[in-house]
């Protein structure tokens, strides 16, 4: 990619999994010339909500101008969310559209980051970002939400839409996939869901690309390939070392869960691929890679 990127840019949700990475994974080309981040103000963590735009006009005043805003704050917790509705749509949907109408009045750049729970996973072949959203779950719905309220208030954004994601911060699979086969030595997981893993190694990257092109409309952001969780599980233990662990699959059904989870949510990223000139890792050589820089 090329083109430089002066100034500031705001990164929300820079405690997480993706906005953490995000961090450590700033572009040279930003840096030299001058690119200074600022870590996203969680409510609890600083006061700030960004679902009020006074006070997100504030942090704009007081931290700002910002050429770009990379937006991974959100509410997170699938099953959780099916109880708070009204606080997942607040993050969801309420702060993306603050932030969206702010970015508009300022003139930053911005990429929000959404989630395959937009699709209702009864698809054969990997979602195009013109397929029909039809979300399952409170997450779900509020991410499209979120989405829609972005583009109408900030035509100019761009939406990178990703899935099953796993980095060196925070809970995610893999991690506690290790935990459990060390200590029971076998497991039984789902082999009836689809998605492609996708490491914060490689979307991150990704989304400085897509910051960096001023790009705007929906984007696909995840690795090449697919598997149900059951496969992602067998690729882990092969790859940890952890061969000799029992795995047996099971359906969705013998784990109820309060969210309804899309059966296959495999997101064809071919129009990032374009944009960036490269295509994500496949999905086995991505948790190599991060299991290299990472081991669990
Ligand atoms: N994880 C996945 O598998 C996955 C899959 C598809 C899409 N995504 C999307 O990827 C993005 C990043 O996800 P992630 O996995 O990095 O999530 P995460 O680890 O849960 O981090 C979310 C961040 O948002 C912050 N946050 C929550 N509520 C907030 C609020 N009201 N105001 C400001 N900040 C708030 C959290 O701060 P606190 O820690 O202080 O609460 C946290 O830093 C999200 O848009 C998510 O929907 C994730």
């Amino acid at each position: 990619m090329s083109g430089a990127f002066a100034g500031r840019v705001l990164v929300t949700g820079a405690a997480g999994m993706l906005g953490s990475e995000l961090l450590l994974r700033v572009p040279a080309e930003c840096i030299g010339v001058g690119t200074d981040l600022i870590a996203g103000p969680a409510v609890t963590a600083s006061g700030v909500d960004l679902s009020d735009r006074a006070q997100v006009e504030r942090l704009f005043d007081s931290h700002g101008p910002f050429v770009g805003v990379i937006h991974c704050a959100a509410y997170t917790a699938v099953d959780k969310a099916e109880e708070q509705p009204e606080l997942c749509a607040k993050v969801n949907v309420e702060a993306s559209r603050v932030l969206a109408q702010v970015c508009q009045a300022r003139g930053a750049q911005l990429v929000a980051v959404s989630t395959d729970f937009v699709f209702d996973g009864h698809g054969r072949r990997p979602y195009v970002e013109t397929d029909e959203p039809r979300p399952l779950s409170v997450y779900g719905r509020t991410k499209l939400d979120g989405e829609r309220a972005t583009l109408a208030a900030c035509p100019g954004a761009a939406i990178v839409r990703t899935q099953w994601l796993y980095g060196p911060r925070g809970k995610h699979f893999p991690r506690t996939i290790v935990g459990y086969a060390r200590s029971t030595g076998k497991l039984k997981v789902v082999d009836d869901q689809w998605g492609a893993p996708t490491s914060t190694l490689e979307l991150a990257p990704a989304l400085w690309d897509v910051l960096r092109a001023r790009a705007s409309g929906v984007f696909h952001g995840a690795c090449e390939g697919s598997c149900s969780w059951h496969g992602f599980t067998a690729e882990i233990l092969r790859q940890c070392s952890l061969s000799s662990v029992e795995l047996t699959p099971c359906t969705t059904d013998a784990f109820p869960r309060p969210a309804q989870r899309p059966a296959y949510s495999v997101l064809d990223a071919s129009k990032l691929a374009a944009l960036r000139g490269r295509r994500f890792a496949d999905w086995r050589t991505a948790l190599s890679n991060y299991l290299a820089a990472e081991p669990l």
